[in-house]
């Protein structure tokens, strides 16, 4: 098993922040038509040294193994960070402990990005000049299915 795996499998056995937050504040969906996987996440902001910053971050998974460990990773990352700082996280700097993801793991990790970033999109509080677009994205999961793929992966928010 690589290294990677084995962090994977460490994850597993004690994922972070799974189920829902019942008063979050933003919440994002993202699926995956390729492989049929989902991801939702949920963010709770407070106020901190006047800074309003994640206090708590979830998530449920309906796919593999290496998107529900990013994803424990990404929501234990995500905690103090302002909006705007997680908007820029990248998806290697979300996998945290669990090292870069091998090529074939990228798109799950793009998973948790997705739903993270659309989140961040319905987070009521976020000026819309810092909210990412969506604009490449199908507004539906049907819809998705009748435009073409641009690039090897779509991302799709759910809503
Ligand atoms: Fe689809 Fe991992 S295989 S998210």
């Amino acid at each position: 098993m690589s290294s990677f795996e084995s962090k994977v499998q460490e994850a597993l056995a004690n994922p972070r922040n799974q189920g829902e937050i019942q008063d979050a504040d933003a919440v994002g969906t993202v699926g995956s038509p390729e492989c049929g996987d989902m991801l939702r996440m949920w963010l709770k902001f407070t106020e901190k040294d006047g800074k309003r910053v994640i206090d708590r971050a979830s998530f449920q998974a309906f796919g593999c193994q290496t998107a529900i460990a990013v994803a424990s990773m990404a929501t234990e990352l995500l905690r103090g960070k302002t909006a705007e700082e997680a908007k820029f996280l990248t998806v290697q700097e979300l996998t945290g402990d669990l090292g870069p993801l091998p090529p074939m793991k990228i798109h799950c990790g793009q998973l948790v990005e997705g739903a993270l970033r659309n989140a961040l999109d319905h987070d009521a509080s976020v000026p819309p000049s810092v909210q990412l677009g969506t604009e490449n994205m199908a507004p539906t999961l049907a819809a998705s299915l009748h435009r073409p793929v641009a690039g090897k992966l779509r991302i799709i928010p759910l809503d």
